[in-house]
């Protein structure tokens, strides 16, 4: 299907319901994402959770997908994943990371970016315990990333595993893991009316979190 110009320029939205200014702006990034993640929160958006992960090979070359943040406190931003999968690959090379966080219904964005190290064992697996079982035995069965033949592969994987862990506790998969993104800069969007956005930018400069406004 072909979607005329004239049925994109129908989609042009203004950007009215809030201000992020120099006054409102909490010195702390980490504050400032916690005031704006419970926002989310309590607007009750559907996977507001759900950030873009941005990774990119050892020349450069980037990829992009969903995953969604599990805890963050000041040492970082964590994800569970896959060790074998794409991403893991790439963070092996290149351990520079970026996030996205769009919430349309808010009118925001968060851009996070910094450097990416896996958690600890002990951190993963407790996370993985605390996992319902479906997806314990779904990380069992998928071999993420790799090419497979055909969809019953999978189920016929799941069947055998949820034989073999029929009662016992299933432990975390050995490629299965948590990765942390430490941040080094924030960016806070904030849409305002006449495509003026409000943008600004934290960066960890001396020890400290230098606040600069950018141009929308
Ligand atoms: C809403 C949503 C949430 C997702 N959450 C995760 C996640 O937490 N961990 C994960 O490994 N994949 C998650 N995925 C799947 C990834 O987007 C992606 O397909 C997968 O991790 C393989 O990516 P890669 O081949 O680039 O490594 C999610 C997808 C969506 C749409």
């Amino acid at each position: 299907m072909k979607i005329g110009q004239k049925n994109f320029l129908q989609l042009h939205r203004e950007y009215t319901q809030e201000t992020l200014n120099e006054e409102s702006l909490l010195a702390n990034p980490f504050e400032q994402f916690q005031q704006w993640f419970k926002s989310a929160l309590n607007a009750k958006l559907i996977d507001f959770n759900a950030m873009t992960l941005a990774t990119a090979d050892g020349v450069g070359r980037p990829s992009i997908r969903t995953v969604l943040l599990k805890e963050y406190d000041e040492s970082g931003f964590v994800f569970y994943t896959n060790y074998e999968s794409r991403k893991a690959k790439e963070l092996n090379e290149n351990p520079n990371g970026a996030l996205l966080f769009y919430w349309p219904t808010l009118e925001r964005q968060i851009k996070i970016e910094g450097t990416v190290k896996k958690t600890s064992v002990k951190k993963s697996e407790a996370y993985f315990q605390s996992r319902p079982t479906e997806s314990q035995i779904g990380a069992w069965v998928s071999p993420q990333s790799k090419p497979i033949a055909n969809r019953q592969i999978l189920e016929e994987k799941c069947n055998d595993y949820k034989a073999r862990y029929n009662t016992d506790k299933i432990p975390a998969p050995p490629a299965w893991g948590g990765y942390r993104l430490k941040p080094t800069l924030f960016e806070f969007w904030q849409g305002r009316p006449c495509r003026l956005h409000d943008r600004f930018q934290y960066t960890f400069t001396h020890q400290e979190w230098k606040i600069q406004r950018l141009a929308p």
